[in-house]
Parts: structure tokens; sequence; C-alpha cells
């Protein structure tokens, strides 16, 4: 279905490479981007069933001559196969998402965590650097670097990772300022704050929530079990996210930016104001298993977005309330039940109806 091979536009066409395309931000980023007319590649692992279900609405077939979209296969893990498609590629600018992105399970997988999430952005970075090419980079640098700090966090906070796959994300972060440092790179940190939608994983603890919420309305689930609901986030809404990440690319110099919405809010209140949202009690539904509890918490997380508002114009316009309203409705249409509906009537208002549904 999907090809490796590289079709070149030329011309005035700008080129983008995404690593991976199967997650959420790509696939919002993809859809930005070829709004915009942008030719995007995508990176995708090699999988012996399909995964690809997300982007079959934007994928083409390679023969159609207004195709601007392209995978090729290729794994973090591997040096040659990056730089093979840097080179052939020549993209003008990276988007570097790629990573396994489960902070839980990096626990169970620390040394495959360091290998694909630091080393990886090494080995892309790298093979930039020895294609002599301008290429921009954008790296997908992460809040949970920060570890357990009660403040609002900003580009001067320091890093105290207490995962390994922060720690790993530090790594990465560190290595962007050392090639833009000492090779010129045009290369940025976007520290992102935790951001959801309809699209994200489904064990992520929102989506956990939401699809808890619309399986219980549908009679198939009776009880979710739950983890640290004591933990606070500073949850934003994934396209808002994606449109900041080319922005960056777009400044004059490169910089490293948080982004996040500036409010924090807990599980617990998640829980609740989803649960109540769609007439349901938590009390009746939700149950701890210790098990989801991880051997090093990061229980606290907000974001001082003050200089990407000053120097990007970000700021986050769909806020906790909405955002939980927003998956919910997703997540009942998706299982074949009447959404509440306060959650399509905050999109319609603001974004296309594409970013409505799960997929
Ligand atoms: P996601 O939905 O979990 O997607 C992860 C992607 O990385 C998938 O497409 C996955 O491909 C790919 N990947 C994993 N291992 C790979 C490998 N060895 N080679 C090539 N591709 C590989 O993540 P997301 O939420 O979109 O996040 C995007 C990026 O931003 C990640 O780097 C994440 O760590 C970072 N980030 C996310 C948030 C957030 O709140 N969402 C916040 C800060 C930073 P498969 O489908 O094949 O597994
Ligand atoms: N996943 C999950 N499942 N988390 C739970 C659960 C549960 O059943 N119960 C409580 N939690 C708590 C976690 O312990 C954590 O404190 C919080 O909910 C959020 O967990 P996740 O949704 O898994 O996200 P995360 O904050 O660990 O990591 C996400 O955000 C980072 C940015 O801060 C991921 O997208 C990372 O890739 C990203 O870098």
């Amino acid at each position: 279905m999907f090809d490796d091979i590289i079709v070149h536009h030329g011309g005035e066409m700008i080129e983008v490479l995404v690593t991976g395309v199967t997650g959420q931000d790509r696939l919002y980023l993809a859809e930005f981007l070829l709004s915009k007319g942008y030719e995007v590649h995508g990176l995708r692992r090699q999988t012996s069933t399909f995964n690809t279900w997300r982007i079959d609405h934007i994928y083409k077939d390679l023969h159609d001559a207004d195709t601007l979209f392209f995978l090729h296969f290729g794994d973090l893990t591997h040096s040659e196969e990056i730089s093979t498609l840097i080179y052939n590629l020549r993209p003008d600018e990276v988007y570097h998402l790629g990573a396994p992105s489960q902070v839980r399970i990096s626990f169970d997988n620390p040394t495959y965590t360091g290998d694909v999430t630091g080393l990886g952005t090494t080995r892309l970075l790298e093979a930039i650097r020895r294609s002599g090419f301008p290429i921009k980079f954008y790296q997908a640098s992460s809040s949970e670097m920060f570890g357990d700090v009660r403040l609002p966090l900003n580009e001067k906070a320091l890093f105290s990772p207490r995962s390994p796959y922060a720690c790993a994300k530090v790594y990465a972060y560190n290595m962007v300022r050392k090639y833009r440092d000492g090779y010129g790179l045009f290369g940025s940190n976007g520290i992102l704050f935790n951001h959801e939608s309809p699209r994200r994983g489904e064990t992520f603890v929102t989506r956990k929530v939401t699809r808890g919420i619309a399986n219980i309305l549908a009679k198939k689930q009776k009880v979710l079990y739950m983890g640290n609901m004591d933990a606070s986030r500073d949850w934003g809404y994934a396209p808002e996210f994606v449109e900041v990440m080319w922005k960056m690319l777009q400044q004059k110099k490169p910089r490293d930016y948080v982004i996040g919405t500036g409010e924090a809010h807990s599980v617990k209140e998640f829980i609740d104001v989803a649960f109540g949202y769609a007439g349901l009690d938590p009390k009746k539904h939700i149950k701890i298993d210790k098990r989801y509890y991880r051997p090093t918490e990061v229980e606290y997380l907000v974001a001082d977005v003050s200089k990407a508002k000053r120097e990007l114009g970000f700021e986050a316009k769909i806020r906790f309330n909405d955002l939980v309203k927003i998956m919910v409705d997703a997540d009942m249409r998706a299982v074949g039940l009447k959404p509440v509906g306060e959650g399509d009537k905050v999109l319609a208002k603001k974004f296309p109806k594409r970013w409505w549904t799960v997929d």
C-alpha cells in the first residue's frame, strides 16, 4: 500500500520529513503542513500488519500527479537508514517526533528508550550535519524533563528527569543545543506540556478516561482501573500545539520554547469533569490499580508560556473544560452514541470538522 520510493517534485515546493507519522502529533502536523502546500514525507517503522489507518485519509496513490504525502520505511535505531533518507530526500525541515512516548513503559524498556529517543535524535542530527544541507530541525522535547517542580516552568528552569523516557529526552535536548552551538544547525527544542485530542493514544490518561466513559455508556465496560489520581498536568489541545512547532522553524533564529496552557489540573479533576459531563458518577466506576503507579512519579507540571506568547504569539485557545468535552464527545461518537454536543460546539467555532473524530 505504501512505498518507499523517493519522488522529488523540485522547484519551489518545500519538503519536510516527519519522523513517524502514525502518532497523534504527526497526524495533525502532516495535515497542517499539507494544508500549507508542503510536500510531506513520513518515516514509519516496518510492521507485519497495517498500522496506518489513521493516515489513510491523507494518503493518495504514489502515482497521482498531485500527491504531496509520502511514506518511507525506516527505524530511528538504524543510522544507515536515517542518513540515506536524509541524503536522498534533502528535506528543508525535519520535525523529529518519533519516540516511544509512554512514560510508564519506559521503566520496563529503559535501554530501548535510550536508543530510540536519545540516540535516535543524534543519528538524525549527525546525518544532517554530514549531509551539509541547510536543514531546519524541530525536536519534540517534553515537560517531563523538568521532573517534579511545583512552580510554573519556563525555558530557564533546570531539568530533573524522573523516568528513563525523560532522561533520554534530556540527552536529545542537549544534543540539539550542541549541534546548534557547535555546528550552526538551525535546531529548536519545543518543550511541550501534555497535549491531548480525540486522536490521543488510548492508554494515556485522558483518552483512557474518555474512552472508558464511552464504553461504560455503551455497556461494554463497568469499571475503569486507574493509577495515581493526585498527579496534575497542564493539558492542552494537540492541533494548537503542532501549529506552533511549525512557527518555531519559521523564526529568524533557532530557539527553545515552552508550550502549554499555563493551567494545571489533577487526574481526579479530569475524571470528575468528564464523568459529570457524560452524566455518570465516577464513584460507581473508578477503582485504583497500583500497577499503574510509576516507580518515580512527576506529581505536578504547569507551564509558564511567556516567551512563546511574546515571540511566537502563542496562547492556547482550548482550555481544560472544553478539552474534556471535546474528547468525551468524540469517544461517544466512536462507539455509536449521540454525543452530549458541547465539545462539538467548541470545535465548530474554531477548528476543521476532520479534527472532531478519533481517527
Ligand atoms: P505517539 O502518539 O506515541 O507517537 C509516537 C510515534 O513514534 C509513533 O508514530 C511511533 O511509531 C513512532 N516511533 C516509536 N518508535 C520508533 C522507532 N524506533 N522508529 C521510528 N518511529 C518510531 O506520540 P505523540 O503524542 O504524537 O508525541 C509526539 C512526540 O512528542 C514524541 O516524541 C513525544 O515523546 C513528544 N511529546 C509528546 C507530548 C504529548 O503530550 N503528546 C508532550 C511532549 C512531548 P509506531 O506507530 O510504529 O509505534
Ligand atoms: N497513563 C496513565 N494511565 N496515567 C495515569 C493513570 C493511568 O491509568 N492513572 C493515573 N495516571 C497519571 C500518571 O501517573 C501521570 O502522572 C499522569 O496521569 C499523566 O499520565 P500520561 O497520560 O500517561 O502522560 P505523562 O504525563 O506521563 O506523559 C505524557 O506527557 C509528556 C509531557 O509531559 C506523554 O505524552 C509523554 O510522551 C510526554 O512527554
